[in-house]
């Protein structure tokens, strides 16, 4: 008998979104099945894969389903309602299914004074959808998920924007509409650090501890120079950090009441 059951999200921005499908976990084939029996392998306890396991089912069917809550609870003996916690919680986690490519446009404060705002406007404006909304059908060639994205820890960089939670540096809103255009058009321009542009999917199967190409997956500049130029510097004129002493007093700690 297939399970129908809903769960509801709050992520700060929206109004209260439920999300309802069939807990059928049928979808989940034996490669998958094996797949989870692997990541479960990698920790002590089963509970503790559940997060590896999201990305998997996101690899699978795009966003975590119903279904990808029900074979997360069987494959590691929780409850749905543990689960369900769990992925509503982290933005990484899509309740609805996704574009063949997720686009985060950085809007916190840094890159927004420097024209995240803009960039965010112009691909708005430009894929007619909002935040966490998909121009074309989700899931097929140039489909597209637009998001803003708190800090991606890029701010040397910024503006920044990411897809599939790779790195496109430094952009104009000109750029980034450009880089948008490619990826409807199904080209997958190279982003600016890290290996070459994947898909959601593939990004999230990466997530999830599966490298089917290692190699080229770390292939790609890993750091920008601005990142570095501190320690270049630093190493230029000698700058070292005062050495720390093994035997430091710890402050004493408040006794607790
Ligand atoms: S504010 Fe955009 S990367 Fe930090």
């Amino acid at each position: 008998m297939t399970e129908q059951f809903e769960f509801t999200t709050d992520k700060n921005q929206e109004d209260h979104e439920t999300v309802s499908d069939s807990g059928d976990t049928s979808v989940f084939d034996a490669k998958t099945r094996d797949e989870a029996q692997q990541i479960i392998a990698r920790y002590p306890e089963p509970r503790s894969a559940l997060l590896p396991m999201l990305h998997l089912v996101q690899s699978v069917q795009g966003h975590v389903s119903a279904a990808g809550i029900q074979f997360c609870a069987e494959q590691l003996a929780l409850s749905t309602a543990e689960v369900s916690a769990v992925a509503t919680f982290y933005t990484m986690y899509k309740r609805k299914p996704c574009g063949q490519h997720l686009v985060s446009v950085c809007t916190n404060t840094l890159c927004a004074a420097l024209g995240g705002d803009a960039i965010y406007r112009k691909l708005s404006d430009h894929l007619g959808v909002g935040h966490d909304e998909t121009a074309g059908t989700p899931g097929e060639e140039g489909s597209i998920t637009l998001e803003h994205a708190e800090c991606l820890a890029a701010c040397d960089l910024a503006p920044v924007l990411q897809v599939n939670y790779e790195y496109y540096d430094n952009q104009t809103p000109e750029q980034a509409l450009e880089l948008v255009k490619a990826l409807q058009r199904g080209e997958k321009p190279a982003p600016t650090r890290g290996p070459a542009l994947s898909d959601f999917r593939g990004a999230e199967r990466q997530l999830a501890g599966f490298f089917d190409d290692l190699e080229s997956t770390v292939a790609g500049p890993s750091a920008a120079v601005e990142t570095l130029r501190g320690a270049q510097l630093a190493n230029e004129r000698g700058w070292t950090a005062p050495s720390m002493p093994d035997d430091v007093e710890l402050p004493p700690v408040p006794e607790k009441k």
